[in-house]
């Protein structure tokens, strides 16, 4: 499917709401699926990555219907007998992996094309320190199976920041007999950690260590907040077009999501970021971004997992900037849905930008980008930064636009609408 983009004709202003997150969708979802009655789950992300989570669910015996999830717990899942789809979604399989091994039944989960590709060795070793058998192909990728195995607590450090990697053993500590806790670089979103910290199955430690205790978890009521990875291709659109405007209500400010809105400041935008509240103790707030001329900067260390869903996108920024911008320390950024070190230089190259790939990341040569059209490689990001670059580049085509549905349908008509307000 072949979409294009015309870019704004003027000035715009705009005060818009965003779909539910996607990675809390993923928690409330599996977790009111383990605890025991009734949960309300309210504001669900509507992409398909979400649906794999729900579709996943519902296998294993638990009831979705009507903002309610009914479960009896997780003891009472049932084994589906066949392996599980998580279809694009790397944290419905990965986070999934973590609470199916400690069920008494054998499981395996698989994905589609691009998930079939992608790294599941990073489960092996941390799920099992617990004394899980996890199995994946001789590649290290999916199918990955586990189960029928008793846990035990462990102390486990986890050599990178990954989030999928620190829930999966979250949820399956949750099922161990003792304590278990895990320790990781910083700079990974702790949605899991604040939920069961308010669900009283955890508690923080020194540093970024997260002690689990095991049990069951309360049914609770998880209003879920905007996505703040959809809402910065809306607040991105508003940086590239000085005099533009754009407020996005009510996102989550989790501290392992924000670092899209802090590369923003230091390319010069100007961003006002009110916290209002939050939900079961992870912070949302509403944000403003006003165009300017953008400044080209440099995003590494541990900055880098906390914008890491955001780079295909401050690419297309740095591409209109002045000055280079360099990503280094990046190499995760190779494992997404696509590599997207390649996948996004080639889009700024079809733009007609100037960048060029590094061991560790990738440089932008800031300037101008002009019309082309972009393939997406079946990757949502980059479907999406695409869709963006049109607000400088004037009239973008992109091929494969379909995959933006794995996060955000509709995005098109979105965009258009804050482009015209
Ligand atoms: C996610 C964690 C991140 C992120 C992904 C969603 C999550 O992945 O890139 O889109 O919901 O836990 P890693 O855990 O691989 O860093």
């Amino acid at each position: 499917m072949r979409t294009t983009l015309r870019g704004p004709s003027g000035p715009f202003t705009a005060d818009v709401t965003v779909p539910g997150d996607k990675s809390l969708s993923h928690r409330a979802l599996i977790l009111a699926a383990m605890a025991r009655g009734t949960s309300s789950v309210t504001g669900l992300g509507p992409g398909r990555d979400v649906d794999s989570t729900r579709s996943a669910i519902m296998s294993l015996g638990v009831e979705v219907q009507d903002g309610l999830v009914r479960s009896a717990g997780v003891d009472a899942w049932s084994d589906p007998g066949e392996p599980i789809d998580a279809g694009n979604s790397g944290t419905t399989l990965r986070l999934l992996a973590g609470a199916l091994a400690g069920r008494p039944f054998r499981s395996t989960l698989v994905g589609d094309e691009s998930l079939m590709r992608r790294p599941m060795g990073r489960l092996v070793g941390p799920l099992g320190a617990l004394g899980a058998r996890v199995e994946t192909s001789d590649e290290a990728t999916p199918p990955v199976s586990v189960g029928g195995d008793r846990l035990a607590g462990a102390d486990v450090t986890i050599p990178i920041a990954s989030a999928q990697v620190r829930s999966a053993v979250a949820l399956a500590a949750l099922q161990a007999d003792g304590a278990t806790t895990i320790d990781s670089p910083p700079g990974f979103r702790d949605h899991t950690e604040r939920w069961l910290e308010t669900l009283g199955r955890g508690s923080r430690e020194e540093g970024h260590r997260f002690r689990v205790e095991p049990g069951p978890v309360p049914p609770a009521d998880y209003a879920v907040p905007g996505d703040p990875s959809s809402a910065a291709y809306l607040l991105a659109t508003a940086a590239l077009a000085p005099g533009a405007e754009v407020v996005v209500r009510r996102i989550s400010l989790n501290p392992g999501r924000t670092g899209f809105l802090d590369v923003l400041a230091a390319m010069g935008v100007d961003v006002a970021i009110e916290a209002t509240g939050d939900v079961l103790g992870d912070p949302v707030g509403d944000v403003r971004v006003r165009g300017a001329k953008l400044e080209g900067v440099r995003i590494d260390g541990h900055l880098v997992a906390r914008t890491l869903d955001e780079i295909p996108l401050l690419a297309v920024l740095a591409a209109a900037a002045e000055g280079d911008t360099v990503i280094a320390d990046a190499t995760e950024l190779r494992v997404k849905e696509s590599d997207r070190v390649e996948t996004t230089v080639a889009m700024l190259r079809a733009l007609g930008g100037e960048a060029e790939e590094t061991p560790d990341g990738f440089v932008v040569a800031g300037g101008f980008l002009k019309p082309g059209t972009v393939d997406s490689e079946g990757d949502h990001r980059i479907a999406l930064a695409a869709a963006v670059a049109a607000t400088v580049a004037g009239q973008v085509e992109i091929e494969g636009f379909d995959a933006s549905a794995v996060s955000w349908p509709g995005f098109v008509e979105e965009l258009e609408a804050v482009w015209s307000s």
